[in-house]
Parts: C-alpha cells; sequence; structure tokens
C-alpha cells in the first residue's frame, strides 16, 4: 500500500528515514491530497526509487505514462541532468495544469515536454517519428486496460539498458483474488504473468507503494 495511506508503522518507519522531498515537492503533494482523486497521487517511495534509478543509469530521456498532479514528472526532472527530457503523457488538461506551477516553481518546467492526447496514440507517435531505443527510463502509471499496449510501445522507444517502471502491480492486493475478473485488475494479473517469463527483459518485482514492477531491457 502506498505509503501515504498506509498505516503499518514498518512503512512509517521506512519513509521517516529515506523520503528526501524538496518544499515544491512537498507543497504538490499536500495539494494532490486535497483532490477527490488523490489515490492516483504517486507513493513519495516508489518515485523516489524511480528517480534513484535514472540517476544510477545517466539517464537523459524518460517517459512519464499518466501525469495527473505532476509528482512523478518533476521528481523525473529534478533527477534528469539539465539537457535532460521529460515526456509526460496524459489525456487530461484539467489534471496536468494543476501541475504547472510546482513545476515552473521547481525551475524544471524547460524539461518537462507535456503530450495531452491518449497515451496509445503519442507512444505511437513517437516510434513512427524515429524515437525507438532513445528513451532511458518509461514509468507507467496511466489507466490499466491499456497496459500490455504501452509495455509494448514503452519496449520499442526504450535502449537496451533502460528500465521500464510499473505501478499498481499489487493493485491493493486484487491481482492476488482469482474471484476478481473486472477490467483493470485482469488486465494487470495478465501483465504479471507475462512479465515474470518475458525474456526480452530482466524484471524485480517490489512490494513498495502499491507494487512496483521493475522490467530492465537487455
Ligand atoms: C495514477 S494517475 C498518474 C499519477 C502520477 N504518475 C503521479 O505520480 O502522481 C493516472 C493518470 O493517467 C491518466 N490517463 C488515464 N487514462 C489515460 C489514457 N488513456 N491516455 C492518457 N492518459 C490517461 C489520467 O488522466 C491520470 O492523470
Amino acid at each position: 500500500m502506498k505509503s501515504f495511506r498506509s498505516k503499518d508503522p514498518m512503512v512509517a518507519y521506512c519513509v521517516e528515514h529515506s523520503i528526501r522531498l524538496t518544499d515544491t515537492q512537498k507543497k504538490l503533494n499536500e495539494m494532490t491530497m486535497q483532490h477527490p482523486r488523490s489515490r492516483m497521487l504517486g507513493a513519495p517511495e516508489s518515485l523516489q526509487l524511480n528517480a534513484n534509478l535514472m540517476r544510477a543509469i545517466g539517464a537523459k530521456k524518460v517517459l512519464d505514462v499518466g501525469v495527473f498532479t505532476g509528482a512523478s514528472a518533476l521528481s523525473a526532472a529534478l533527477a534528469l541532468p539539465d539537457e535532460g527530457e521529460v515526456h509526460g503523457l496524459d489525456h487530461s488538461e484539467e489534471y496536468t495544469n494543476m501541475a504547472k506551477p510546482y513545476w515552473e516553481e521547481a525551475g524544471v518546467s524547460n524539461k518537462i515536454h507535456l503530450h495531452i492526447a491518449p497515451a496509445s496514440e503519442t507512444l505511437q507517435k513517437f516510434i513512427k517519428n524515429g524515437q525507438a531505443g532513445t528513451f532511458d527510463f518509461a514509468f507507467i502509471d496511466a489507466d490499466k486496460t491499456h497496459i500490455d499496449d504501452y509495455y509494448e510501445a514503452c519496449l520499442i522507444l526504450i535502449r537496451s539498458g533502460g528500465i521500464i517502471a510499473f505501478d499498481n502491480t499489487l493493485w491493493d492486493g486484487r491481482v492476488m483474488d482469482p474471484e476478481d475478473q473486472t477490467p483493470d485488475t485482469v488486465a494487470l494479473k495478465n501483465l504479471n504473468v507475462k512479465l515474470k517469463d518475458d525474456q526480452r527483459i530482466n524484471i524485480s518485482f517490489l512490494n513498495i507503494g502499491d507494487g512496483l514492477t521493475l522490467c530492465f531491457k537487455k
């Protein structure tokens, strides 16, 4: 469970002893927690791990599939060098407009490029315009029913040695419930089964946040 919803003292201890947020990130999170859909906010522990992985692999070009109020894009932009690019994909102008003042305040607006359209369309556009193999990292955190399309497109767009991170792969534990046949849960169950044996990647499935699966492209 995401740390901001968890009551587990061990989770609280880990957060207390590791999470580093700038004042702007704290303000963005506080603003988002007032939103009726605050559950969608990326867990700080997952976003910080993504950012640390970006630093570790020297990432310069990142896909943020599902922007909402901008927490994951901000975290990524802060981890990238000055010439870095975060491409944020979302179909909601209403949500992404809420992010902009915080990106501005953090001084990273120049690194964040928003693409307002269905995410599948934007990813296909990137493939068609010759960006295959040019991205270092992708965070997939949009709707779940298209998650396999996002995966296949990101596998094309990410370079060898790059990383694809999926949020919500535990889905509050619903992926373990054989009775749950709702479309989102089924899409996540199918993804988890597929990734386990996908020889195009190496994999780590982490029980942090709402489940974070890391795919390292071979
Ligand atoms: C869980 S939120 C993203 C949270 C964000 N990554 C963060 O760290 O706070 C999911 C986002 O995906 C967007 N979304 C849902 N379906 C989409 C689609 N088909 N195409 C593009 N964006 C979509 C929603 O508008 C929403 O902003």
